[in-house]
């Protein structure tokens, strides 16, 4: 057989030099495939006499070991080698500061809204809603304001276009949330205690009014509630909304065509130097309308006025919002303007509870 050291030398020689996996598996099959050159030798064993043999077969099944432990070897290499580099090119600086995240806020009707939903739960009412496309029927007509009546003109109300030829009084964006007074009366009958806070809409425009704003009506029915009831409850609210010692209201005796007697709260507050502070000063701002139920509506929702009577309010949530942050131009509310709203937003964990505290 011929001297198996050169052999030796030059494929090991060539396992050393082979720079990726597919060149090291090129060099293992040259030598030790099939038709490789060690193969072959070892072929010729069969050929060789018992003496020969017993001194060549050891030797190429040694050099065979010696081959494979050398491609195993060098593939190890070449593994650490591209896990080296990996680790070079991708390192991560878990000291460095994080990215700025853009984090939005919660509008302060949003939060305000949240604010009295959580103390009129406190009181016991839950919460009822109603559509903002409304009818003439429970915009009005329900609430006792006829067809003919001021009341309809004062509202500035948004009319819906109705198809041609079709005569029915057109629909409305309601004026006000007290249709849902008359809707959750029709649904689920007296007694009942809820309030329905909304978006409502007029036509109307300067510092404290938006042609959409928003309302929380409140109602309370059953067979022994009294004005002295609606003034308490309101008191209550305004004390834990306002979270400010010698908040001062005002109730006015009114006039609203759904309630009777009714009543208009005012706030005490002061617009010095633009500024819009609530506790001080000479200025009063409306904040709400309220009344006893008047027994016509009662009748169009279907309670009977004879055993049921109770009381029911309007609040404007814009305007108690502005009272209570100080945020001087209703306009601004529905501006989308980022800074506004970064300035006078919520945090989105700031869940105002009554245990928790409204507002942080
Ligand atoms: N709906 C009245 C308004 O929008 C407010 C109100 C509600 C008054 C309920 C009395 C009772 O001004």
């Amino acid at each position: 057989m011929q001297d198996l050291d050169p052999v030796r030398a030059r494929v090991l020689a060539e396992v050393a030099a082979a720079g990726d996996e597919a060149a090291i598996e090129a060099v293992r099959v040259t030598a030790l495939g099939k038709k490789g050159e060690i193969s072959l030798m070892m072929r010729e064993l069969g050929k060789m006499s018992p003496e020969e043999r017993q001194q060549a077969g050891p030797q190429l099944n040694a050099l065979k070991d010696e081959i494979n432990a050398a491609v195993t070897a060098r593939r190890a290499a070449l593994a650490d080698e591209v896990l080296a580099k990996r680790l070079e090119t991708e390192w991560l600086d878990v000291t460095l500061a994080p990215r700025p995240r853009q984090l939005g806020t919660i509008h302060p009707v949003s939060q305000v809204t949240d604010e009295v939903t959580a103390i009129f739960a406190d009181l016991g009412f839950s919460v009822a809603e109603g559509p903002q496309v409304e009818t003439d029927w429970y915009n009005f007509d329900a609430l006792n304001i006829p067809p003919e009546h001021p009341a309809r003109q004062e509202m500035d109300t948004f009319y819906m276009v109705r198809a041609e030829g079709d005569n029915r009084p057109p629909n409305v964006l309601r004026t006000h949330t007290s249709p849902v007074q008359i809707r959750h009366m029709e649904a689920h009958g007296a007694p009942c205690r809820v309030i329905a806070p909304g978006r409502v809409y007029r036509c109307d425009y300067d510092q404290t009014h938006t042609p959409m704003f928003h309302q929380v009506e409140g109602l309370a029915i059953d067979t022994d509630i009294s004005m002295a009831n609606l003034k308490w409850v309101l008191e209550e609210f305004c004390r834990a909304f306002f979270e400010v010692d010698g908040v001062e209201l005002r109730f006015r005796a009114s006039h609203f065509p759904f309630t009777e007697p009714s009543a208009e709260v005012d706030i005490r507050c002061s617009w010095a130097g633009g500024q819009l502070k609530i506790g001080e000063g000479d200025d009063w701002m409306e904040i709400l309308g309220s009344g006893m139920v008047h027994p016509k509506v009662l009748a169009a929702s279907g309670v009977d006025p004879e055993i049921y009577q109770g009381f029911a309010f309007g609040l404007g949530i814009d305007r108690i919002a502005m009272l209570k942050y100080g945020i001087p131009d209703l306009r601004a509310f529905f501006d989308s303007d980022l800074r506004w709203l970064k300035h006078y937003g919520f945090a989105a964990l700031d869940m105002p509870t009554m245990h928790g505290g409204l507002s942080a």
